[in-house]
């Protein structure tokens, strides 16, 4: 199959939706990460997004919508709070679950009797819905266990050959895939920190928990409350090592253990060791956020075998980018501010 990139006209949307209508996948641009979308009710089609990327098929997929009305045929309940966190912060990168439909097949929902909602923000992936006139179940376009992709240029390099289309709508603005949260009691827990950070979330629910899963790695036969919890991910070929500590006793560190051939990934410019080849993945949680997927990717190109990574601090979106690069060292922390 040959995969052809299109432009985001209205013309070559139209093109994008009927395919999508007839049965195929296609690349999609967000305001989060690139998607791999087919429609949600057709359960042949999103066995191809499955295929396509090499997906576990516990692994549930997010429902994308243009207006809120889809909802009622998604989901079989919809929380009070749902509709108040949908008016403060949809679109954009918010994932809600709630109990699902039978009109959404298991396949759609990895097997759960719940199903994952967001309405995009990115005015391609708007009107590509509206066109297609169905929802779009779509996750990140990467080859699973990849970093996500953040440009048309990047799908193409893991979907080549694997889909029919790759619609380009620029570069992706936020970079980390969308907040993923469930409803609880009296308020909301983060499955997965994204583009809308728990301080955002608090201005309308009550209580907002982090799940212990965000930040820690699952202990042996734990269940995970979102199943992309238990999957290695964002992982490059590159073995991260996650440095906490500021800038001179990161250095420090890095001149004492670095061999030739490591890499530095520093928040700016000065940082790295002397020597070493080095990325700057920004100096604010939100440039972080943006830089980070496409340095890891970066990083595989260049050869790397060996990063040592500067720690992210937590703080807002922060906390998406602390997450991500956090599982793509596959937990491995090294703490200098620990004495
Ligand atoms: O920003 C995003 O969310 C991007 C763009 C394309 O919209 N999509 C995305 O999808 O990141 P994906 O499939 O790569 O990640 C979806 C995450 C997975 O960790 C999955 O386990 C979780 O959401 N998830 C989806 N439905 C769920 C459900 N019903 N219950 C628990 N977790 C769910
Ligand atoms: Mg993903």
């Amino acid at each position: 199959m040959e995969t052809i990139v299109l432009g985001s006209s209205e013309g070559e949307l139209r093109h994008a939706a009927e395919l999508i209508r007839a049965g195929e996948v296609v690349g999609i641009p967000t305001e989060t990460v690139y998607g791999l979308a087919a429609n949600a009710f057709d359960a042949a089609a999103v066995e191809k997004i499955f295929r396509a990327k090499g997906r576990p098929s516990d692994n549930p997929l997010i429902v994308h919508i243009a207006d809120f009305s889809a909802v009622y045929e998604i989901a079989s309940e919809i929380p009070p709070l749902a509709k108040k966190l949908s008016e403060a912060f949809w679109p954009g990168p918010l994932t809600m679950i709630m109990p699902k439909s039978p009109k959404i097949p298991l396949i759609t929902s990895g097997g759960l009797d719940t199903v994952g909602i967001r309405m995009p923000s990115h005015p391609a992936a708007k009107r590509l819905i509206e066109l297609c006139g169905v929802p779009l179940a779509a996750p990140s376009a990467n080859l699973s266990g990849s970093p996500s992709p953040t440009t048309a240029q990047r799908v193409f390099e893991d979907m080549n050959g694997r889909i029919p289309a790759i619609i380009d709508g620029g570069e992706s603005d936020v970079g980390v895939e969308s907040t993923v949260i469930a409803f609880e009691d009296n308020g909301v827990r983060i499955l997965r920190p994204g583009g809308i950070t728990r301080e955002m979330l608090l201005t309308v629910a009550k209580s907002v928990t982090v799940d212990p899963g965000v930040l820690n790695e699952l202990s042996e036969g734990a269940v995970a409350r979102s199943p992309g919890m238990k999957y290695k991910h964002y992982a490059p070929k590159a073995q991260v090592i996650l440095i906490k500590g500021e800038s001179g006793a990161y250095r420090e560190y890095v001149l004492k253990n670095a061999c030739a051939g490591d890499f530095c990934l520093v928040f700016e410019k000065g940082e790295a060791a002397p020597d070493l080849p080095y990325l700057c993945y920004g100096a604010t949680p939100g440039e972080q956020a943006h830089r980070l997927f496409e340095c890891l990717r970066r990083l595989d190109e260049l050869g790397a075998k060996r990063v040592f990574a500067r720690c992210p601090s937590p703080e807002g979106v922060g906390l998406a980018v602390y997450n991500r690069i956090l599982r793509a060292s596959g937990f491995c922390v090294i703490d200098l501010e620990v004495d």
